[in-house]
């Protein structure tokens, strides 16, 4: 398997299996066969509600002797309601509990905003923490003294844009070892991952093959789904690969780890299968010349100028 090497000298799989949405009676078996097949990295979070399936999935598959621990790299990620300082270590010792872990190889700032904890719903400003009340930078600081405490070996952020990154920067003087963002062919973000390259920030590509499993309220009517595109099916073809094949190969040809989320022991092996192919020039440069623009994921009820986000727009 394909390594990057991060800012802090960890090293981290190039490919990992995503979770979110994988029901909590599926994942384990999930996580079984994708370090059975030879997967070493697994991409959990707090907010998928199923973090105590896979770390039973780790657990039984260290136990069967598949695997050691230290040859999994377990990420996850802090939820927006742990986000004031205090409250930093209890989100992280919530998840490691739950995935029975007594570490993590890399935590994450799930999202840059910071919920009211305890609300039913996040939909009107007053559900916020406003970021000047609960600015990004404690929050980070908080999490890079998790790392001192040896709760957690990397830290890193998701869903930061440039301006976000270069804020938290300069008020922490700490360089995240990963932003995790959405990125395909559709949301290529070049210009982000040509920053975060010249950062030594590593770029981890969610929702890589157009995530259509996604509940229907977050679906726009009609949108253009990615593993269907023909010039994406056709080009495939020429590579001897499938569609989703491709987009992981051409993720990990960009130079960003790549997540694919599976419940399926066939597609977990075929999406593993990706990563060891070396792309043509030819594959890459058809892929990179896709003219559709299309986000998948953006809770836009969570976005106020002035108290979620400052400036010109939340992805501004
Ligand atoms: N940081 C964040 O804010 C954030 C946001 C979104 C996602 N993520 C992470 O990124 C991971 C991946 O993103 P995602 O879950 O949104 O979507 P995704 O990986 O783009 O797509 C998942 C969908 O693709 C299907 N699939 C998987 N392999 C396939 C293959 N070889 N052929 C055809 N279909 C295939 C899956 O179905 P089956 O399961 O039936 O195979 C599922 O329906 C998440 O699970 C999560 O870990 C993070």
């Amino acid at each position: 398997m394909k390594t990057f090497t991060l800012n802090d000298g960890c090293s981290i799989p190039a490919l990992g299996l995503g979770t979110w949405k994988s029901p909590a009676d599926e994942v384990t078996q999930a996580v079984k066969s994708a370090l059975e097949v030879g997967y070493q990295h697994i991409d959990a979070a707090w907010i998928y509600q199923n973090e105590a399936a896979v770390g039973k999935g780790i657990h039984e598959s260290v136990k069967g002797g598949a695997v050691s621990r230290d040859q999994i790299f377990v990420t996850s990620k802090l939820w927006n309601t742990f986000h004031q300082a205090e409250s930093v270590e209890v989100g992280c010792r919530e998840t490691l509990r739950e995935l029975g872990l007594d570490y993590l190889d890399l935590y994450l700032m799930h999202w840059p905003i910071a919920f009211k904890p305890g609300r039913a719903q996040y939909k009107a400003p007053e559900d916020f923490y406003p970021l000047s009340e609960v600015p990004l930078s404690e929050t980070f600081e908080a999490m890079v003294a998790l790392r001192e405490k040896g709760l957690v070996k990397s830290v890193g952020v998701s869903n930061f844009t440039q301006s976000k990154l270069e804020k938290l920067i300069a008020e922490t003087g700490v360089v995240p070892a990963v932003n995790q963002v959405e990125l395909h062919p559709y949301h290529p973000q070049t210009e982000l991952l040509d920053y975060c390259q010249a950062q030594g920030i590593l770029l981890t590509a969610y929702s890589p093959l157009g995530s259509g499993d996604r509940p229907d309220s977050m679906k726009q009517k009609d949108e253009p789904p990615l593993l269907q595109n023909e010039q994406v099916k056709a080009i495939a073809e020429q590579e001897n690969l499938s569609p989703a094949q491709l987009l992981i190969a051409w993720a990990i040809d960009r130079g960003t780890v790549v997540i694919p989320k599976s419940t399926n022991a066939q597609r977990i092996a075929e999406n593993f299968a990706a990563a060891s192919h070396d792309l043509s020039e030819q594959a890459r440069s058809a892929i990179d010349k896709l003219d559709i623009q299309y986000r998948y994921v953006s809770p836009d009820t969570w976005f106020f100028p002035g108290i979620t986000y400052e400036g010109e727009g939340f992805w501004a």
